[in-house]
């Protein structure tokens, strides 16, 4: 608990987020089998061209693959304490049922992880960040094979006896609630939210509840330093009105994605599912042992926050707009993006204590930001840099809003900034929506030099980090 005056307790994680197929780039090489994300050629919300062809950006993306020395002697520049990356599956198990690793591609994180150990920054991993090898996908039909629970525990156990006493963080799927929304992004079955059978899509939920449980109990075995989260992507829903339908309509809401929280810190399905499933006619096997396996739970509890959402009993009013991977009815209150993600910072610290309260357990937000688009300009010394002054608003009034929250009593661990080196979008697939406090000259036509330029931003994010977000207050 942060018992002093300061806003962030000493030893807070800064850093910033990425995942690999939004970066590495070098989608063949090395052995690297192709992903679902490769075949998002159209983002998430298009249809899979299985095999990819012809440019999609992601292909070379910001060949972070090559270049991470550069990019991490940047992040070092600013003082990160932690560095969230993903571990391709399929740079490690090309086609995901193979029985040996790549050594190619281990070859790669491990001088990766080194990198970061020598600068003195901590690796967060995700073993699955929306990157399912493709092939498990057309040849299994995605996760609702039970098969790929063990083929997982496979993968993750390959990388946490590699990277023993390197990684210490660790995080199993990615935003794994938005399966929901964007089933073939987060688990390979091909179809729209709206297509694929709501017990199919259950079960594949279930059969990730189960992988990310037996790999926490793997974490913890191989190495019991090991502090393993699960990950979901957090967006409060206020009610729309006052009204008790409206309230009654916002629990439910907000129960579709407590739901895989629940069952992570709590180790067994929460009973209002019981109902819910059964309105929906809704079937999921459970094998002998699932139960048991699900004990298995995690030590904290990470999230992203973009936004939040409002939600409605009322038919006329019930307009779903898109927002991040979920659409839902938009606040009037609040303004947003470029992208018509609603900006709420005081939603980020609602959320912080929504969750604690619920499950007391240590927060870390993994994700937080605003893309928007950038312009290069000169910065007055012969270079180049993006007068960014709208992201430093809007991650300021976050970090205040975390304050807060700890202020509240959370236990917060730390904040990585997502994308905080430009990076291709995981919605719609592009490079001019921009997250970063580095940019990188690349653009949507793929066209751009690769080069990287310091923003504004990257200077205020480096005084945060040295005051220990105590430069907040001016
Ligand atoms: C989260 C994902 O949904 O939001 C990231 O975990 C993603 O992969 C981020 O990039 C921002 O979304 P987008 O669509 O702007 O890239």
């Amino acid at each position: 608990m942060n018992t002093t005056n300061s806003l962030f307790p000493e030893g807070f994680l800064w850093g910033g987020a990425l995942a690999a197929n939004q970066c590495e780039g070098a989608a063949r090489e090395d052995g690297k089998g192709l992903s679902t994300a490769d075949a998002l050629t159209g983002g998430v919300f298009g249809k899979p061209q299985i095999p990819p062809e012809g440019f999609y950006l992601k292909e070379k993306a910001i060949d972070f693959y090559h270049r991470y020395k550069e990019d991490i002697r940047l992040f070092q520049e600013m003082g990160f304490k932690v560095l969230r990356i993903s571990i391709s599956w399929p740079r490690i198990f090309p086609n995901g049922d193979d029985l040996e690793p790549n050594e190619k591609g281990l070859a790669f994180y491990d001088s990766l992880i080194d990198e970061l150990l020598a600068k003195g920054i901590q690796p967060l991993v995700t073993l699955s960040h929306y990157e399912l090898p493709l092939h498990l996908a057309e040849a299994y039909g995605g996760w609702g094979d039970r098969r790929l629970i063990e083929l997982f525990v496979r993968y993750a156990d390959t990388v946490f006896r590699r990277y023993q006493g390197k990684v210490r963080y660790w995080l199993t799927f990615n935003e794994i609630n938005m399966i929901l929304h964007a089933p073939f992004n987060g688990s390979g079955i091909q179809g729209t939210a709206e297509e694929v059978d709501q017990s199919l899509l259950y079960q594949a939920i279930h059969h990730q509840l189960v992988a990310s449980a037996a790999v926490t109990k793997l974490g913890h075995e191989i190495d019991p330093e090991n502090k393993i989260g699960c990950m979901i992507a957090g967006s409060p829903i206020y009610p729309l009105t006052c009204h008790p339908d409206d309230m009654i309509e916002m629990v439910q809401k907000d129960r579709q994605s407590l739901f895989f929280g629940d069952v992570h810190v709590r180790g067994r399905y929460p009973a209002y599912m019981n109902r819910y499933f059964a309105e929906k006619g809704i079937h999921i096997d459970f094998a002998p042992g699932d139960e048991e396996i699900l004990k298995n739970t995690v030590d904290f509890v990470s999230f992203s926050y973009y936004m939040s959402y409002c939600a409605t009993a009322d038919p006329e009013k019930n307009i779903q707009s898109q927002g991040n991977i979920m659409s839902a009815v938009k606040n009037p209150y609040l303004s947003e993006s470029e992208w018509g993600w609603q900006i709420d910072p005081k939603g980020l610290r609602y959320i912080l204590n929504q969750l604690y309260d619920r499950y007391q357990l240590p927060l870390f937000i993994v994700e937080n930001g605003l893309g928007a688009k950038d312009m290069l300009t000169d910065d007055g010394h012969g270079g180049q840099t993006v007068e960014d002054d709208y992201r430093i608003d809007y991650l300021k009034a976050h970090l205040l809003q975390a304050a807060e929250a700890i202020r509240d009593g959370v236990e917060l661990w730390g904040y990585t900034s997502w994308g905080c080196i430009d990076l291709v979008s995981n919605t719609s697939n592009q490079m001019s929506k921009r997250y970063g406090f580095i940019y990188v000259d690349r653009n949507d036509d793929g066209t751009g030099t690769m080069e990287r330029y310091r923003k504004k931003s990257f200077y205020w994010y480096r005084d945060v980090i040295q005051t220990n977000g105590e430069s907040l207050r001016k």
